[in-house]
């Protein structure tokens, strides 16, 4: 089904899977994965059968080791791989997909593959996962939304820890911090994303995009603003 390079792009019964596909490199996110993610991103925003994505890592050390230092860290790259960040905003537009994305990570879980999880609704991790933002030994700040999504999901205190000191976090520590919403056994991590995938398929389409756009738009609004916006939702979908 999938005729990408360094993704696998899957559909059945209404799930999308977004498999993240250079296991030799574990998973790291180059330019390539950024444009087939791109044209991912816009299929299944039009696409009325998905109803709800999965993204996980293919191989069996990481989700994603962050981005890819043979292409960041050589000259004139840097340049070229910020500047090809910028220009196409996966980022962005993970966030404004009105479908539930749900993130199954194991192994490394790193930079950009952090940021990536951020981006997505569910954060499921198996208890083996090492989440960590290695950017400012690089001497580089996190690119793919992190400075800002972190501090929202773990709070500004954790998220400096993790961002100025560069410490990892186990899968327990993460899910202390509500960096992820549950952890467990690694055999365990796609069945679970499997069943939670068809629990929010169980339920209308519209009610789900509608909740999932008054909670993420929302929290970016004032109180007021917010109720507006649910009163709006839930006239449109009656
Ligand atoms: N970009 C490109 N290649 C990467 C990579 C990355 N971010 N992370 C790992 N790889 C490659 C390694 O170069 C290695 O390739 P090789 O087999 O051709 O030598 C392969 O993936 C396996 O990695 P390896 O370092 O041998 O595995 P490990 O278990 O010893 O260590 C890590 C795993 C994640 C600790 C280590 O690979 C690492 O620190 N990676 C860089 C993480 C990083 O700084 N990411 C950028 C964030 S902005």
């Amino acid at each position: 089904m999938s005729t990408f390079e360094v993704i696998i792009y899957e559909k059945q019964d209404g799930v999308a899977y977004i498999t993240l596909n250079r296991p030799k490199a574990l998973n790291a996110y180059n330019v390539k994965m950024r444009d087939e993610l791109y044209e991912v991103q816009g299929a299944i925003k039009d696409d009325p059968e998905v109803r709800v994505i999965i993204l996980k890592g293919a191989g069996e050390k990481a989700f994603c080791a962050g981005a890819d230092l043979t292409e960041f860290l050589t000259a004139p790259a840097p340049v070229f791989a910020r500047q090809a960040r910028f220009e196409r905003d996966i980022w962005g537009r993970f966030l404004n997909i009105d479908k539930p994305f749900i993130a199954a990570m194991h192994g490394y879980v790193l930079g950009s593959g952090i940021e990536m999880a951020l981006c997505c609704d569910f954060r499921l991790a198996s208890d083996d996962a090492q989440f960590g933002l290695p950017e400012p030994g690089l001497g580089i700040i996190p690119a793919a939304g992190g400075s800002q999504t972190l501090p929202r999901v773990i709070g500004r205190a954790a998220a400096l820890d993790m961002l100025l000191s560069g410490r990892w976090l186990t899968a327990p520590e993460a899910l202390k911090l509500k960096l992820v919403n549950r952890i467990m056994p690694r055999s365990d991590l796609y069945p679970e994303a499997e069943k939670l995938a068809a629990k929010i398929k169980s339920h209308s389409p519209e009610a789900i995009m509608a909740i999932k756009q008054a909670v993420t738009r929302g929290l970016d609004m004032t109180l007021p603003e917010g109720l507006e916006l649910e009163s709006r939702l839930a006239k449109a979908i009656g």
